[in-house]
């Protein structure tokens, strides 16, 4: 007889003994914000979950000099800044005697490798060590060397083993992430590289799999047959803040465009995996980012739009323009904004436009995924209400998914309005959801790729955006980019683009 599942609303058994292996967490850039924002508190949530292996150590490093007491104040005050969970003295006591803190001097790793051979000595963590790179890329090089050279991405011990973890961005090109790609290879075997894409870790974004395939009713209609086109909308209220620097290199397409929306586009659009093991899943990815219809030079004026923030009100507050951001060139030529039309040249999708858009200091935050299906093929009712049927899939906020249809509005004259059925993760799901850092270090730490990012994933996508940077590198006549007001939906070049093609953005008003 099958056992009956547990439900949903059951307690949940504390998690006492988890598969997770004792090992040692050395991060690099310990001192610094990622640490600080989402690191430390993602690593305080797991204990308090048990999710931590019971032999564990933090080791944080860099090339500063900073006193272990200095480290731990650092680490309290992100818990107690960015925590989902009050800190509480107790708990934090137990990680607290697992930190430390070993500089990196001039003279190589060797300080470190000796300070990690006496963490394993004092924590039992058996030379199993997770090397997390929350550093500027531009460090990266230098670490990856650093740490071949001194032989630490080697296990140091029968039971042990070495594993790298590399943020976003992987590159700013093809070029420069293939080049990133064969140093990391270099030093460590790709099934031991996890490159980090924080949508992954994401719970709405995990559940993209299971609610195509753990149901039966979605996928016969996940297809050109009935699908009319699918938009995919990353909006953020925040601006850059002081990130100026940063993004005048970077740009919306590189920011967001590469990774985060075509992690989420590939989600939507891959076949079904044969099984949940992790390249399964990843093959499936990189036959979408495969199929992308390449976009040629000439071709990026009637596809893609870009755009920039000029001041406007967020929330009845006046902001700044991108231009007078701090670190931004007066005369900048950054996007803050990116609209293109994507096509996936497969049988599932050919003819189906996916229009894809993200930009800064937009009207809202929101992420969402929205599925537009064909009008019905015959109009039997003369209405001019009718709607086709969208199903929305929110990523963030108000977490959940819904699907618009038209219903028959009471009373004796025949109308018609389109309805919605909701499902809220708030409400049909007790309990806080994790932050995505939590399940992407947990992953790593158990050394589970699926939620990570592959070398041929990083550099397909790549691929695309180079095409995306040639052809508006040879766009002609321009000196400033389309403005869209901060606190709008985006450049009214996006909207005209969408009425080329009889159609409209969500939400564009
Ligand atoms: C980061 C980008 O990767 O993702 C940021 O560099 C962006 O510019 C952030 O703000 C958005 O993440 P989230 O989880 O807030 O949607």
């Amino acid at each position: 007889m099958t056992p009956t599942p547990p439900r949903d609303d059951a307690p949940i058994a504390p998690v006492t003994n988890p598969a997770t292996e004792s090992c040692t967490l050395v991060i690099f850039g310990g001192m610094g914000d990622l640490t600080h924002r989402k690191l430390v508190p993602a690593l305080y949530n797991l204990m308090v979950d048990g999710l931590l292996p019971e032999s564990f150590a933090v080791v944080g490093t860099g090339r500063r000099r900073v006193e272990q007491e200095e480290f731990k104040a650092s680490l309290r005050e992100g818990i107690e800044a960015h925590s989902r969970r009050t800190l509480k003295d107790e708990r934090w006591a137990r990680l607290e005697s697992r930190l430390s803190y070993c500089a990196v001097g001039s003279d190589g790793f060797a300080d470190l490798a000796t300070h990690l051979d006496e963490v394993d000595a004092r924590h039992g963590t058996q030379g199993r060590r997770l090397y997390y790179l929350a550093t500027p890329p531009s460090a990266y090089g230098g670490i990856i060397d650093g740490l071949g050279g001194s032989g630490l991405n080697r296990a140091s011990s029968p039971d042990g083993w070495a594993r790298i973890v590399l943020e976003k961005p992987i590159g700013h090109d093809l070029a420069s992430a293939r080049a990133l790609n064969l140093a990391v290879n270099r030093v460590f075997h790709e099934r031991d590289v996890f490159r980090i894409d924080h949508y992954l870790g994401k719970e709405t974004v995990q559940n993209l799999l299971v609610f195509r395939f753990a149901n039966a009713i979605f996928e016969p209609l996940w297809n050109q047959k009935y699908v009319d086109h699918v938009q995919i909308t990353v909006s953020e209220s925040i601006g850059v803040g002081s990130r100026g620097a940063y993004f005048e290199e970077a740009g919306m397409a590189r920011d967001m465009l590469q990774n985060h929306m075509f992690q989420l586009l590939c989600l939507i659009a891959m076949e079904p995996p044969v099984s949940l093991a992790p390249d399964a899943i990843r093959d499936e990815k990189v036959k979408v980012l495969q199929s992308l219809r390449p976009i040629a030079p000439e071709e990026v004026d009637d596809s893609t739009v870009r755009g920039q923030y000029a001041e406007g009100t967020i929330d009845g507050e006046a902001v700044a323009g991108y231009a007078d951001e701090p670190g931004v060139a007066h005369d900048s030529m950054t996007e803050t904004y990116v609209a293109a039309r994507l096509q996936i040249d497969n049988w599932r999708w050919a003819g189906v436009p996916f229009y894809l858009r993200a930009g800064k200091r937009m009207n809202r935050r929101l992420t969402e995924v929205a599925m537009q299906f064909r009008e019905v093929p015959h109009r039997l009712f003369r209405s001019d209400g009718l709607t086709p049927n969208t199903l929305v899939l929110r990523i963030q906020p108000d977490e959940g998914i819904s699907l618009t249809f038209d219903g028959k509005v009471p009373g004796a004259q025949s109308r018609i309005r389109p309805v919605d059925m909701d499902f809220l993760y708030g409400t049909s799901f007790d309990g806080a959801t994790p932050e995505a850092y939590e399940r992407l270090l947990l992953d790593a730490m158990l050394g589970d790729s699926t939620l990570f990012i592959r070398r041929d994933e990083v550099e397909g996508s790549w691929a695309w955006v180079d095409g995306l940077h040639e052809g508006w590198g040879r766009q002609h006549g321009g000196t400033s980019l389309p403005e869209y007001t901060a606190g709008t939906w985006g450049p009214a070049e996006a909207h005209v683009m969408l009425a080329r093609d009889g159609r409209t953005w969500r939400r564009s008003k």
